[in-house]
């Protein structure tokens, strides 16, 4: 056998990465290596060597500059939560709703998957870094894939390219991640437009700090820096040293007098950060602004005069093409004006992108994400079909939104997608109520993840694919910082920031939303912030501290007391069922769960028996 030439480039000096990168060529045997700089002549060629390939099309010049489609294997669309793996030493450790492996084990496993598995094909190695780089809040990690579609969606996701290894140095600390499409080819071999494996492996060893996934291009389950590294391996990070690492949009909002806020939002997938990051203020509200810091991810750190202070530890966005239009978004719809990937949504003969809730008309003769002529009978963009663009391209990106120091958090705003029993906004009477709120949120299932859709399951505070680490567990570490960072703050005349719950996806009875959501979440937003200043009003209620009709500002807009009754009513039933749902959430986490939040599921269900 030979073996290949590694060709390290100059830029290169840290010797644990090259006998890494060794190592992981001897085991999956690629054609060939590639140390890729970040540069835009290396892009250009990869994006090239795709549309030879067949994995994207380039679209229409003139509508779509520098802009491209690919389309992923019918079998290949979404995050596959159960192939993702927590492999710590302690199966307690991971927890009951991670599934896990013993380590040893599953490198045995996945050393059979990996052997030879990118023979054929290039191995190219990703240097990148989440957060601004060089910052002290940043982690820096190195991807090993034989994906040029990843290679190419890292670059806007992340910081990529050789400048990070300046950073390195001879011995800076990374984190190895290593991913397989699981498609070697023999010799000779045609390849496929969309190479990947029936059998999927998304495994994180969180002790070693590891990430490696095999058999899946798409997304999370391929982008490694994202929900591997900055959401599972991060907030085992985080909870080690203090800070939190979470699945939140985070925005700022000024209002006319000039007073900035930022608030950070946590959403179940497909469930509105993007959206609300990019909210346009609508009438009635001139001289509001709201700019957007990052549209999924946060890592959030307290300050010595016990702030809360967050950054994005991303570069770009990977958001939901299906219902995003210039009504309902138009800030991102202007974000996608040049150089973005898309894969899986539909295409015009023209070479024009389409998808669901683009338009109101369907343009003829569509080509759907699965290259078929569109007749009609399916949709013609696949529901999680995404968008990658970098964020620098979005009009209303926070002027701070690289400060490596973060901006302060004024509230945390949890909320799911609910057709029943969550009433549009209700505040948290203290932290602890806020971290009830966050830990017994319910949501519909959606299409980012693949398995059935539209039921709802418990998803605390939208990390259930995302926590590394045993949930109950999680609950104290949340618990814990509001008692620290709670009595730091308290000291230097701070406070914690509120903590509230909202729903913009209520149905009414003929299954439609009964709040019009996107930009007239703006009136939600504004009270947040004026409860944050003291400014707004609100009343005692068995679930929380919730508005009137009054409360609310209504400029320019016709939503009746009626139809707010239908967002915000409260039925008890339907709460007695809530409550129990969180009762058998927290017996299924066991015996790690913090008494506090046992006690409060109790103190709640009798209040609602008594006063709702
Ligand atoms: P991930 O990237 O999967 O984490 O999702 P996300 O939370 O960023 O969700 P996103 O903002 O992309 O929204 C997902 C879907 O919900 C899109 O189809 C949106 O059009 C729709 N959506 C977003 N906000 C609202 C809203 O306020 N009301 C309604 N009815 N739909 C919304
Ligand atoms: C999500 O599913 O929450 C996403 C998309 O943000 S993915 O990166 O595929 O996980
Ligand atoms: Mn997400």
């Amino acid at each position: 056998m030979t073996t290949i030439a590694l060709n390290t480039p100059d830029f290169v000096k840290h010797q644990t990465i090259i006998d890494w990168v060794a190592d992981i060529a001897k085991l999956t045997k690629p054609a060939r290596i590639e140390w890729c700089d970040g540069s835009q002549e290396e892009y250009d060629r990869l994006i090239q060597l795709m549309i030879d390939n067949g994995t994207m099309i380039k679209l229409n010049q003139e509508k779509h500059p520098d802009s491209y489609l690919a389309f992923s294997d019918p079998s290949d669309v979404a995050r596959v939560e159960d192939r993702t793996f927590i492999c710590c030493e302690k199966e307690i450790d991971a927890g009951k709703t991670n599934n896990w492996q013993d380590p040893t084990k599953m490198r045995a496993t996945l050393n059979d998957k990996f052997d030879g598995c990118m023979a054929g094909r290039t191995m190219y190695v990703v240097p990148f870094s989440m957060g601004p780089l060089g910052s002290h809040i940043a982690h820096i990690g190195i991807e090993i894939t034989d994906s040029p579609y990843v290679v190419a969606s890292m670059r806007k996701m992340a910081r990529m390219g050789k400048a990070v290894y300046e950073i390195l140095g001879a011995d800076g600390e990374f984190v190895p991640c290593v991913h397989s499409v699981g498609k070697p080819l023999a010799d000779g071999e045609k390849d496929v437009a969309w190479p990947c494996n029936d059998e999927k492996y998304i495994v994180h060893y969180p002790e070693t700090r590891e990430i490696w996934s095999y058999g899946s291009g798409y997304g999370g389950n391929a982008l490694l820096g994202k929900k591997c590294l900055a959401l599972r391996i991060a907030s085992v990070m985080g909870r080690e040293q203090g800070w939190l690492a979470e699945h939140m949009l985070i925005l700022g909002v000024t209002n006319p007098q000039g007073k900035k806020h930022y608030v950070a939002a946590a959403f179940p997938s497909a469930c509105g950060k993007t959206n609300f990051a990019m909210l346009i203020p609508p009438a009635g509200y001139e001289g509001w602004k709201v700019e957007t810091v990052g549209d999924d991810i946060a890592w959030i750190k307290p300050s010595k005069d016990g702030k809360l202070y967050a950054i994005n530890p991303e570069a770009g966005f990977f958001g939901v093409a299906p219902g995003t239009n210039t009504k309902t978004n138009s800030n991102c719809m202007a974000s996608l004006s040049h150089d973005v990937i898309y894969t899986n949504v539909a295409v015009t003969e023209d070479g024009e992108v389409w998808w669901e809730g683009k338009t109101k008309e369907v343009p003829a003769n569509l080509i759907n994400w699965k290259r078929q002529k569109c007749d009609g009978s399916e949709k013609a963009s696949h529901p999680n079909a995404r968008f990658t663009v970098s964020a620098s391209q979005c009009p209303s990106i926070d002027p701070d939104w690289e400060n490596p120091a973060g901006v302060p958090i004024s509230a945390f705003i949890f909320g799911g997608r609910r057709a029943d029993t969550v009433p549009l906004i209700s505040e948290a009477t203290d932290w602890l109520d806020g971290v009830y709120k966050a830990s017994t949120m319910g949501s519909e299932t959606t299409a980012a993840a693949v398995g059935q859709q539209g039921v709802v399951r418990r998803d605390p505070f939208a990390m259930l694919p995302f926590a590394g680490y045993n949930m109950a567990d999680y609950f104290t570490h949340w618990l814990e910082m509001g008692e620290k960072v709670g009595k730091i703050a308290n000291e230097h005349g701070n406070s914690l920031p509120k903590i509230f719950n909202v729903n913009w996806f209520r149905r009414d009875k003929d299954g439609n939303f009964v709040w019009p959501g996107f930009g007239q979440n703006m009136r939600v937003l504004e009270w947040i912030i004026n409860r944050c200043e003291g400014t707004a009003n609100a009343v005692e209620t068995p679930i929380g501290l919730v508005p009137t009709y009054e409360d609310l500002n209504w400029t320019a807009s016709d939503f009746s007391k009626e139809d707010f009754e239908l967002v915000t009513y409260q039925d008890k039933a339907e709460w007695e069922a809530e409550i129990a749902s969180h009762k058998e959430l927290f017996d299924r986490l066991g015996e790690r769960m913090p008494q506090a939040l046992i006690e409060k599921q109790k103190v709640l269900l009798e209040k609602i028996k008594a006063e709702m």
